[in-house]
């Protein structure tokens, strides 16, 4: 079988994907430092505990798994933090990317599959977004991942690495079968925090601004399921496999939930009150991010079937009360 070099396979996201990658008959090789990862969500392959800032580490892993292809989920990904920690998030992210990028280059593995963000883009006014839209960060995170999506234009350019760039938008939701979910501390994401006010972990959920210019003035977001949006991943692997071009897609349901509407369908999914909170605004927030995710059903066949708010939430909450990870 082959084998696939899953960097940030102890993640919410990376997990998810390995099991994925599992079940389509790859064997996904974990490649995490444990920084925000856990070692009891690597159930479906090898795992390697090494830092993308420490080559030796980068190498030693191609050299021992030699596999086809690299899917790059390992990266900072907190909108808040990046605007208070420049620095790590240039240097982790981007510098990461490069060691990675060229350990790849140097062992013949041409084949990337890259996290990136709807955060690429920024804010631009009630624009549906396309992969076309012009990439105008607002904060480091977005800065420091658009970096690296250019990188990869300029590998190719030089060394042939081809790749795929999934722009993300907001993902939710956890395995059905329970095997693995999100589970981040400290926690920042709307979702999960919410759960917590719903039974009792937190106080409440503070609401991250409510002047924005929007319909009930909390922001807007599109709500992706992690198992539809692997499922992308996979499919975009095996483009790649099969020799396809280079490929930006961006992968979001289409549909703007603002936070006062997620709020709302987590009672009615819980049926439980959840306590919140009006609080400032988030710095580095935008105030809407929508996709439009017609290249990705068009090109690569992909089609979300998980992805509605009450089934990210129901399967979020399974997770929230059954499944966690000690290490
Ligand atoms: N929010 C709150 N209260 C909270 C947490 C979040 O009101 O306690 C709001 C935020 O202000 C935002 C929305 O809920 O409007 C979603 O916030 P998240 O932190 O869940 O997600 P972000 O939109 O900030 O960021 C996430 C990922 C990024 C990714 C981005 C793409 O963390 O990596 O989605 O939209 F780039």
């Amino acid at each position: 079988m082959a084998n696939v070099l899953v960097t940030g396979g102890a993640g919410y996201i990376g997990s998810h994907a390995c099991k994925a990658l599992a079940a389509a008959g790859f064997t996904p090789v974990t490649f995490d430092n444990f920084v925000t990862g856990w070692r009891d969500a690597v159930k479906f392959g090898p795992m390697v505990e090494g830092d993308l800032l420490n080559c030796t580490d980068v190498d030693a892993a191609f050299a021992e798994y030699k596999p086809v292809a690299v899917m790059h989920f390992a990266a900072l990904s907190q909108v808040g933090d990046s605007m208070t920690q420049p620095g790590l998030y240039w240097r982790n992210n981007v510098q990461g990317s490069l060691n990675l990028i060229e350990a790849a280059i140097a062992a013949n593995c041409k084949n990337f599959v890259f996290s990136s963000t709807c955060a690429t883009y920024g804010d631009h006014d009630n624009v549906v977004f396309d992969e076309d839209t012009a990439q105008l960060p607002i904060n480091a995170y977005g800065a420091s991942k658009r970096a690296i999506e250019e990188m990869l234009r300029d590998f190719e350019g030089a060394h042939g690495l081809k790749h795929v760039i999934f722009r993300y938008f907001n993902v939710a939701g956890a395995d059905p079968d329970g095997e693995v979910g999100e589970f981040h501390q400290p926690e920042t994401h709307l979702v999960p925090l919410m759960l917590d006010a719903i039974d009792g972990k937190r106080d409440a959920l503070t609401i991250f601004g409510t002047d924005y210019d929007t319909p009930d003035g909390t922001c807007i977001r599109d709500y992706v399921h992690v198992c539809d949006l692997i499922d992308a991943h996979v499919l975009g692997l095996n483009w790649l496999l099969d020799g396809k071009p280079s490929r930006v897609f961006n992968l979001g349901s289409g549909a703007g939930f603002s936070v006062r509407e997620v709020i709302d369908r987590s009672r009615e999914v819980t049926n439980r009150a959840v306590p919140i909170k009006e609080g400032a605004r988030r710095p580095g927030d935008c105030t809407k991010l929508v996709s439009g995710s017609t290249r990705a059903a068009a090109e690569l066949g992909w089609v979300p079937k998980r992805s509605t708010m009450s089934q990210m939430i129901s399967d979020a909450w399974r997770w929230h009360q059954t499944g966690h990870y000690n290490s």
